[in-house]
C-alpha cells in the first residue's frame, strides 16, 4: 500500500512538473510570437490555393520556423517565407491584422526575391529628437548625396540620394515638413556642398531664405522657378552630351576632372505650382531622366493627389515621406498603405518613410537658429570682403520671419552665387 501510495504521489510529482514545463514552454516569447503569426497567416487568409489531385484544393501558406523569431530586449523579429505566387501586395493588405497582434511599432520589409519578409515588432516609439549635428555629419560621411531620414527604431538613417533619386515629402499642414527639408538641405550644404548645386523653390516664402547665398539659387516665384528649371535641363543637356561623347552611361562614370556637380532642386509647396504646365513638364522631363544624368528632385505638398501631381512625375519619386495624413485615403495616396494616418497630430516631425519597405521614422528637430549658425560660415566662405559687405546691406539683413509679403517687391527673387 505504502508503495502504491507513493507511486501515485510520484506519478503526480512527474505530471505536475511537466504540466508546469508544457506551461513555461508555451509562455515563452517565441513560441506566443510564433502564434500569433499563425493566426494572422489564418484570419488573414494568406494562402495560394492550387489544384490538387482530383479537383482538391491545396491551401500552401508562408513558411517559418522557430529560428525565424527572434527576440531581442527592445524588439521582437520575425519572418517567414511566401509560397511562390503568393505575392508580397497580399501581406500588405493585411498589415492591419500585423498591427493588432504585434503592435503599432512595425517595420516590414521584403528580400530582393521578394520571398521573405521581415517584420520588426518594437517595444517602444522612436522619441523626438534634436538635430545632432556631429551624429549627422558622421551619418552622412562617405555618402556622396546623403538624405538624412531621422531616427527609425534600427538607429538614424541617411541614405545615398544617387542610388535612390526623387523625394516626395507629403503631409498636413504642421505635420513637420518644412523642418525636414530644412534639415535635409542644412546637411546637404553643410557637408558636400563641394558636389551638389543646390536649387531651391520656397513658394510660401517662409523657409528657404536661409539658403539665399549658399544655395546656388533661391526662389519665390513660379515664373523665376521656371527659369531656373530651364537652366537645370540645359545643364542636364550638357551633361547628356558629355556621357554620350565618352560613351558612359552614369555621370559617376565620367572623370572626376570633368564630371559636373550634382544637381537638386528641392521644392516646398509645390501645390502652388499646379497650374503651370510647363514647369510641370520640365519637372516630369528631370524625373524621367535625371537619375543617370545626376540631377535629383525633392517635392513637398500636403496631399500628392492626381489633381495637382501627374502619375508620371509621381511614379519617379519612388523614395517617400509621409507626414501625417488626415485621412487613410489621403496616406494611401502617398504610401499606397493607411500608417501615416495613424500618426497623432501631436507626434510633429513623425513620419512613415518608404524606400524598399515601410518604417516610422522621426526627423531630427533643426531650430532655424540652429540652421543658420551652421550655414554661417559657409555663407561667407566664398564670397570676398568686399561682397560680404556689400551683400549684407543689400540683401541679408532682412528679417525672414517678420517681413511681410510684398507682391511687388522681388527682394528674395533669383539670387544667384557664382561657386
Ligand atoms: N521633427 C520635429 N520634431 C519636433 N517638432 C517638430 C518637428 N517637425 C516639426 N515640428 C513642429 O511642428 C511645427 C510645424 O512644422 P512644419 O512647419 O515643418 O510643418 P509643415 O508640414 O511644413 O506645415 P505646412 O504645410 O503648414 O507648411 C514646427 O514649427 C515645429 O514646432
Ligand atoms: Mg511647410
Amino acid at each position: 500500500m505504502m508503495i502504491e501510495g507513493l507511486s501515485i504521489w510520484k506519478a503526480a510529482g512527474v505530471v505536475g512538473s511537466l504540466g508546469g514545463a508544457y506551461a513555461a514552454y508555451t509562455t515563452l516569447p517565441v513560441n506566443i510570437a510564433m502564434r500569433k503569426l499563425n493566426s494572422v497567416i489564418r484570419m488573414g487568409n494568406l494562402y495560394m490555393s492550387i489544384q490538387g489531385y482530383k479537383g482538391r484544393v491545396i491551401k500552401k501558406y508562408p513558411s517559418f520556423s522557430r529560428k525565424d523569431i527572434r527576440i531581442y530586449l527592445n524588439r521582437t523579429e520575425i519572418s517567414f517565407v511566401l509560397p511562390i505566387g503568393l505575392m508580397p501586395d497580399e501581406i500588405y493588405k493585411k498589415k492591419d491584422l500585423f498591427y493588432q497582434a504585434f503592435g503599432s511599432e512595425l517595420e516590414f520589409d521584403l528580400s530582393k526575391d521578394k520571398r521573405r519578409f521581415f517584420i520588426k515588432a518594437y517595444n517602444e516609439e522612436v522619441k523626438m529628437f534634436d538635430y545632432d549635428q556631429e551624429k549627422i555629419a558622421e551619418g552622412a560621411k562617405d555618402i556622396p548625396l546623403p538624405i538624412v531620414v531621422g531616427n527609425t527604431q534600427s538607429g538614424l538613417v541617411v541614405y545615398n540620394m544617387v542610388e535612390n533619386p526623387h523625394l516626395l515629402i507629403t503631409g498636413e499642414t504642421g505635420s513637420g515638413k518644412s523642418i525636414q527639408l530644412r534639415s535635409i538641405l542644412t546637411t546637404l550644404l553643410t557637408q558636400c556642398k563641394d558636389r551638389v548645386e543646390l536649387y531651391c523653390a520656397d513658394l510660401k516664402r517662409t523657409e528657404f531664405h536661409i539658403f539665399k547665398g549658399i544655395a546656388k539659387e533661391v526662389v519665390i516665384k513660379p515664373n523665376d522657378l521656371e527659369t531656373l528649371l530651364l537652366k537645370v535641363v540645359k545643364k542636364m543637356n550638357r551633361t547628356s552630351d558629355l556621357l554620350n561623347k565618352h560613351g558612359l552611361a552614369h555621370i559617376d562614370d565620367l572623370p572626376k576632372a570633368i564630371r559636373p556637380k550634382y544637381t537638386l532642386v528641392a521644392i516646398d509647396e509645390f501645390v502652388l505650382l499646379k497650374k503651370e504646365k510647363d514647369i510641370m513638364s520640365m519637372l516630369e522631363e528631370i524625373s524621367s531622366v535625371g537619375r543617370a544624368l545626376g540631377v535629383f528632385l525633392i517635392l513637398s505638398l500636403q496631399r500628392a493627389d492626381s489633381t495637382v501631381m501627374d502619375g508620371i512625375l509621381k511614379n519617379n519619386l519612388t523614395v517617400r515621406m509621409a507626414f501625417r495624413a488626415s485621412s487613410a485615403v489621403n496616406s494611401r495616396i502617398a504610401i499606397d498603405s493607411g500608417e501615416a494616418s495613424e500618426i497623432l497630430n501631436k507626434e510633429k516631425g513623425r513620419f512613415v518613410f518608404s524606400m524598399d519597405g515601410l518604417k516610422f521614422a522621426q526627423a531630427p528637430l533643426l531650430a532655424l537658429t540652429d540652421a543658420k549658425a551652421m550655414l554661417e560660415p559657409h555663407r561667407w566662405q566664398e564670397t570676398t570682403a568686399e561682397n560680404v559687405i556689400d551683400l549684407r546691406n543689400n540683401e541679408y539683413d532682412v528679417e525672414e520671419e517678420s517681413e511681410p509679403i510684398d507682391e511687388e517687391e522681388n527682394i528674395f527673387g533669383v539670387l544667384e552665387y557664382e561657386n
